[in-house]
């Protein structure tokens, strides 16, 4: 989601004349979008500041400026303690205000402020009442894949998490606000898009006809009417939040890839219920049993926490238990980090020692499923969309249903194609092949 927000932050300031510059010690601007959920993505933020610091020092010298505004769930937790540690930053918004950029930027230039100088300390943090998503542009840029926000914030309060505190309450947004953006997507070239949320599965948006909501299975076949539009994706989602009509569409809508990452964090139900889950394992297994019988070429990604408080040895174990069960495609995993405000971090504390020693063996057999589901597709020919240029002339990497990453060299006029590749060979992250069609 933070890529979306960066991407909207682009499109609302280019039409100010901002122009997106690669290197930091050319930029009079610098926005670092930043991500709370764990304690070692915050510490990067102020590594990272400090490194545009120096660009800043180094832009004075020579009479110019490098503004640093600090944006995303850190802002919204840290708030005006940036300023107190990192005094050269001139402003700090969180998530829900990023559209106020523009004026933000206008206040930033006007500032004098006498404590931290001129053009510094501009804040804002609010949950404001009016749509963010109301005040942004539509894009102009090209997309092949893009990603398209139609739910934000959770209420689950899960006890290890910060994103109920940080990105707020849920809100799903109007179905015909999301159409249009889909469809004014595709206009600009994107043949795939990604429905975002935090609970993207809970989303419950009001009508076209603004009678009553839609959920995301409504929402999905409709966009699949959307001409042009080849791949429809959705993320992230909560296993309680797995409707019928939702599991049905990855048999019905042909658009919906057959790939789902469904985020179950244990495979313990005493640890399921000290998370504050709301879950059983038996209805995890239940969901992917049916998505699977519904949808045979359904894979599965997840996301695990090891060492959360209360975890035993046998808690873990039923972990490893129920990844060797359904075996994943890949899979995301991590040592519980303490979130400040989170019921979970004044527990008592399993020692980082034992949190490592388990996420190296999880890892482990996750990295071998991993390397076994890519190796299984050596052989097959894959629908590969290929949008991104490689290293080399010629050279592409597209991305397969299962979002592997997909060598293959084509004419440069096949960019944002969707093309058949035949897979000949297979790595842990990645997969090549030669095209069959052209
Ligand atoms: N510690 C470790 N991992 C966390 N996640 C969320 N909060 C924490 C935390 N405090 C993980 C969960 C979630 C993913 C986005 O990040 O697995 O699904
Ligand atoms: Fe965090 Fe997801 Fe739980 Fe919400 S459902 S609290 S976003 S882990």
């Amino acid at each position: 989601m933070n890529v979306y927000d960066s991407e909207r932050m682009i499109d609302i300031l280019k039409p100010l004349g901002f122009e997106i510059s690669d290197d930091p010690a050319e930029a009079d601007m610098a926005i670092l979008n930043t991500c709370h959920i764990r304690e070692k993505a915050e510490q990067k933020v102020y590594s990272d500041l400090g490194r545009l610091r120096q660009h800043q020092t180094n832009r004075q010298q020579e009479q110019k400026e490098l503004f640093i505004a600090v944006t995303g769930c850190v802002a919204q937790a840290e708030g005006a303690e940036i300023f107190r540690q990192a005094p050269y930053v001139s402003m700090v918004l969180g998530p829900q205000t990023y559209h106020r950029l523009p004026e933000m930027i206008a206040k930033m230039h006007r500032s004098t402020d006498k404590r931290t100088g001129p053009g510094r300390g501009i804040i804002d943090v609010d949950f404001p009442s009016e749509a963010k998503f109301d005040s942004l542009p539509l894009t102009q840029e090209t997309r092949v894949s893009a990603f398209l926000t139609v739910q934000e914030g959770c209420d689950k309060f899960c006890s290890f998490c910060c994103v109920p505190y940080t990105r707020g309450a849920e809100f799903s947004r109007p179905a015909a606000d999301i159409l249009k953006e889909a469809k004014h997507l595709v206009k600009q070239g994107a043949t795939e898009i990604t429905l975002l949320g935090q609970n993207v599965n809970a989303y419950h948006g009001q009508t076209p006809q603004g009678q009553g909501t839609w959920g995301l299975g409504d929402l999905i076949q409709e966009l699949a009417l959307i001409e042009g539009l080849k791949r429809i994706r959705y993320t992230t989602s909560h296993p309680i939040d797995m409707a019928d009509d939702l599991m049905q569409a990855h048999a019905h809508v042909p658009q919906l890839m057959p790939y789902l990452h469904l985020p179950v964090q244990s495979g313990s139900d005493t640890v399921l219920k000290a998370m504050n889950r709301h879950h059983t394992i038996a209805h995890y297994k239940e969901v992917i049993a049916k998505l699977r019988a519904l949808q045979p070429a359904m894979a599965f990604s997840s996301d695990f926490i090891v060492g959360h408080p209360g975890e035993t040895d046998q808690d873990f174990e039923e972990t490893l238990t129920l990844v060797r069960d359904i075996t994943y495609a890949q899979a995301y995993s991590f040592k519980y980090s303490p979130r400040p405000g989170t019921p979970a971090a004044t527990e008592q504390q399993i020692p980082e020692t034992i949190k490592a020693a388990r996420l190296a063996v999880l890892q482990e057999l996750l990295n071998e499923q991993q390397l076994t589901f890519n190796k299984s597709k050596i052989g097959t020919i894959q629908s590969v969309l290929l949008d991104r240029q490689g290293r080399q002339a010629g050279q592409f990497i597209g991305r397969s249903p299962y979002m592997q990453s997909v060598h293959v060299e084509a004419k440069p006029r096949l960019w944002g194609q969707i093309v058949d590749v035949a897979i000949d060979g297979a790595k842990p992250n990645s997969l090549s092949g030669t095209i069959v069609t052209q």
